[in-house]
């Protein structure tokens, strides 16, 4: 996961492509990198590429990646985690990609499978994307990791992106130990049952930031995850030990 941190500073939402189509070589380096993504749980994903216009996703981008996972525990924060390392992969290629929780398919369910989200993509102008750890629009690391000992894994995740930027993560630190909280938040534009939905991918998200920050700072680790539950304002999703 570490070969991806460079793209944390480089990969922003997309919502202006500039009309150019993928070539077949990039479209197939794309679908490629969907089956080289790390899961946080094992739990079967499949997806399907689909043109933009044929979904009720109002971005002007070239396709949309449709992602159908099996339920189980952790299954949208599992979405979160292997999605956003094919967010970051696209961000190196040049590639635009938004995340698209607005997003509605026809048919929800798929045999087993369940319609997750969708994450609209294509081609777009080099000024789309970031050029460093600057313009970017997140809480502090003091606001969502206490008692911190290296803050350099904070900053690192604190990037992560997240449903109207809502950063429903928390993490509190003792020593070598962390837990990883989702965290309920007031979003009142929207409803709470999308929210909650949201909320699961989002977190993880951060995971898979807290993964690669962890890497490339050369820690290994052992993480215990938590549960789904919709019960209290935070749940624990992840414990981490560091070696
Ligand atoms: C789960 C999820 C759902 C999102 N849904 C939408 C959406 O429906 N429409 C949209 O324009 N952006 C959507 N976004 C993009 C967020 O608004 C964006 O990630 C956040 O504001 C941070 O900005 P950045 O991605 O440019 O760093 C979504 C992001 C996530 C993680």
């Amino acid at each position: 996961m570490k070969e991806l941190l460079q793209n944390v500073y480089k990969r922003k939402s997309v919502r202006r492509y500039n009309g150019q189509k993928l070539s077949q070589e990039e479209l197939a380096a794309v679908e490629e990198y969907l089956h080289q993504l790390k899961p946080l749980v094992p739990i079967h994903l499949e997806f399907q590429i689909v043109p933009c216009s044929e979904t009720n996703c109002k971005l002007n981008a070239e396709y949309c990646l449709l992602v159908y996972s099996e339920e189980g525990n952790l299954w949208l924060t599992n979405v979160g985690y292997m999605l956003e390392q094919w967010d970051l992969y696209l961000a190196s290629l040049g590639i635009g990609v938004c995340w698209y929780g607005m997003g509605k398919v026809e048919e929800e369910r798929q045999c087993d499978l369940v319609y997750a989200i969708m994450l609209a993509f294509g081609k777009c102008d080099a000024d789309q994307f970031r050029n460093g750890d600057y313009d970017f629009n997140r809480k502090d690391v003091d606001d969502i990791w206490s008692g911190a000992t290296d803050v350099r894994i904070g900053e690192i995740a604190r990037l992560a992106p997240s449903a109207v930027n809502s950063q429903p993560w928390r993490v509190e630190q003792v020593d070598n130990k962390f837990n990883v909280y989702r965290q309920k938040g007031n979003v009142p534009l929207l409803s709470s049952q999308l929210y909650k939905r949201w909320n699961k991918v989002d977190v993880g998200i951060f995971l898979c930031f807290v993964d690669i920050a962890l890497e490339s700072n050369g820690y290994t680790f052992n993480r215990t995850l938590g549960t789904d539950t919709d019960k209290g304002r935070r749940v624990l999703v992840a414990t981490y030990e560091l070696n």
